[in-house]
């Protein structure tokens, strides 16, 4: 069992899994490997995976459709548990946490966002950021108020009481943003969140995106096949094979790969997310 103290020792800031804003190495992977088993099949997506990022890093990650990009984003955020090796987070193993602890990384750390949404369309838009905080455990009216903030600056505040479900596609991606920041976390993991998007979406998403992340000091993980996007982060890597390459020859190969399966710097196949 882990005891507050050592809870605490997690904390990036002064506050639990808080944002954070001194410098220095947040998230070391360490040769991290993955197989899924169907029957007696397996795949490994990711065969040994080492990557080391530091605070107020914005990286890419690319890699063709199955190369294990989202695999990779969900043993980052907790929400799935590696074959072998390890995650850390702020020098602390994510192995090594009680399941209190782990829910409490996944709400307070880590701000997630998705290719879709996951929005609950039949709640407005201001109910659906201020979801974190309740759960949580913050009140309902302190919660109400941060979500407004919040939409107020993904641009979204005269949205605050509509319908989720009725919100266009960029609209609503804007809103699952700000609902992953809520928390204020420190790593904002995001899997393909312009892949629905058209051009103009994309490019305005990707832009809250990098505003976001500086102005919060955040350290940001982006999936993406957008190559484009891709090369506007600090560092690109490429996966592929199981493996994680810098960008240059890697992100080359990669690009290659995607411009056999679907032309440039667009994605049409590989539904998952
Ligand atoms: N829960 C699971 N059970 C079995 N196989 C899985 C599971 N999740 C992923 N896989 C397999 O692992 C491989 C990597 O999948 P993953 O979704 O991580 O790829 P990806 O790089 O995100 O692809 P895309 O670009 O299409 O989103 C794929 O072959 C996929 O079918
Ligand atoms: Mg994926």
């Amino acid at each position: 069992m882990h005891t507050q103290a050592s809870l605490g020792a997690l904390a990036v800031n002064d506050s639990h899994f808080g944002a954070a804003t001194n410098s220095g190495q947040i998230l070391l992977v360490e040769n991290l490997r993955k197989t899924f088993r169907s029957g007696s099949q397996g795949i490994t997506p990711l065969d040994g995976i080492d990557l080391s990022i530091e605070r107020g890093e914005m990286i890419a990650i690319v890699g063709p459709s199955g190369a294990g990009k989202s695999t990779l984003l969900h043993l980052v955020a907790a929400l799935d548990t590696p074959t072998s090796g390890t995650v850390y987070f702020g020098g602390n193993s994510l192995h090594t946490l009680s399941e209190a602890e782990l829910a409490e990384y996944r709400n307070r750390a880590v701000g997630f966002v998705w290719q879709r949404h996951h929005l609950l369309p039949d709640f407005t838009a201001v109910e659906n950021v201020a979801m974190p905080m309740l759960v949580r455990g913050e009140g309902l009216g302190e919660a109400l108020r941060a979500a407004e903030e919040w939409l107020g600056e993904v641009g979204l505040a005269d949205r605050a009481a509509q319908r989720a479900g009725e919100l266009s596609g960029g609209e609503q991606q804007r809103v699952a943003i700000a609902r992953a920041l809520v928390n204020r976390p420190a790593l904002l993991l995001a899997d393909e969140p312009t892949g629905d998007l058209d051009e103009r979406s994309a490019e305005n998403v990707f832009e809250l995106m990098q505003r976001l992340h500086r102005s919060h000091h955040l350290t940001s993980i982006l999936a993406t096949h957008n190559l484009s996007l891709a090369r506007r982060t600090d560092r690109v890597l490429a996966l592929e094979h199981g493996k994680l390459n810098p960008g240059g020859e890697g992100l080359a190969g990669s690009a290659a790969a995607m411009a056999r399966q679907a032309g440039p710097a667009t994605r049409t196949q590989g539904e998952r997310g």
